[in-house]
């Protein structure tokens, strides 16, 4: 009988490389197959042996090459050949990443598993674009909400608990939904004007950034014509972004003493 093989569900982070973690890193570089979703960039794939199987269960808005019931069954079937399989996804695994159902299943079938955190695309994009997500005086807290719901059917969140201008909200998947998110937010109580940033392809060279007023993100979203994943990050933190971060680490370095601009 074959040995039992191990899957390691892996987070591939926002899109740069370099925030891959150590271990992350060290797993695709070993691992014999490797079954990866639509937004994990190449160069994260090109970290994979040459000989390892790549097998691409992307999903893409509306569409869903490979159904989640068959990602499951195709984990368990790959353990159950003693392979040494990487499920990496995009992100975080356990965060809107589906990672908890898959472990469900792994553990059904008894499989050896492990779970690898990763850089999420909020944690990512806050950073580049220096909007931290909680920040004294402006944001207690932070929420994480998901714009996409099952079968197209209308949303179904907490609007009132959500509508809170003391937490910063982070939508994910919230590019095709973002006038029915933006009305409903302002009809329970947040206000018109606080201030919206939504990130286009964080972290990766082809990065877009757009700030507008919640009641006119939605417009200014669409004219954007965004092409690849969207994040928003709605909340008085917003009102920290600078046009140009790196504009700001410029002046701080400037502003440096020699000796440890030298160091
Ligand atoms: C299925 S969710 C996966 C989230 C992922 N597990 C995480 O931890 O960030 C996909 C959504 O994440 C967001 N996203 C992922 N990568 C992104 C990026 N590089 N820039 C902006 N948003 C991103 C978008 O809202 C996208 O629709």
């Amino acid at each position: 009988m074959n040995r039992l093989g191990r899957v390691f569900l892996v987070g591939a982070g926002p899109g740069d490389p370099e925030l891959l973690t150590l271990k992350a890193a060290r797993l695709i570089g070993r691992a014999e197959v490797v079954v990866h979703d639509r937004l994990v960039s190449a160069e994260v794939l090109a970290l994979a042996p040459a000989t390892a199987r790549r097998i691409s269960v992307g999903k893409a808005p509306k569409r869903h090459p490979v159904p989640q019931d068959q990602i499951n069954e195709m984990l368990v079937s790959l353990a159950g050949q003693g392979l040494t399989v990487v499920r990496l996804k995009g992100g975080d695994p356990y965060i809107f990443g589906r990672g908890g159902e898959e472990v469900e299943c792994l553990k059904a079938a008894g499989v050896p598993h492990e779970v690898v955190p990763g850089i999420s695309a909020a944690q990512g994009c806050s950073a580049s674009t220096g909007v931290p997500l909680t920040h004294r005086g402006l944001a207690t807290g932070v929420r994480y909400v998901t714009g996409h719901c099952r079968a197209d059917l209308p949303l179904d969140l907490d609007w009132a608990g959500m509508a809170d201008p003391e937490t910063t909200l982070v939508v994910y998947m919230g590019a095709a939904s973002i006038t029915e998110i933006s009305d409903n937010l302002i009809s329970h109580g947040m206000p018109a004007g606080l201030p919206v940033l939504a990130i286009n392809n964080g972290t990766t060279p082809a990065e877009r950034r757009l700030v507008a007023r919640l009641d006119d993100i939605a417009g200014r979203a669409r004219e954007a014509n965004f092409d690849g994943p969207v994040l928003f990050i709605v909340g008085r933190v917003v009102s920290l972004y600078e046009e140009c971060p790196d504009a700001a680490v410029a002046r701080i370095a400037a502003e440096l003493p020699r000796e440890a601009v030298d160091a």
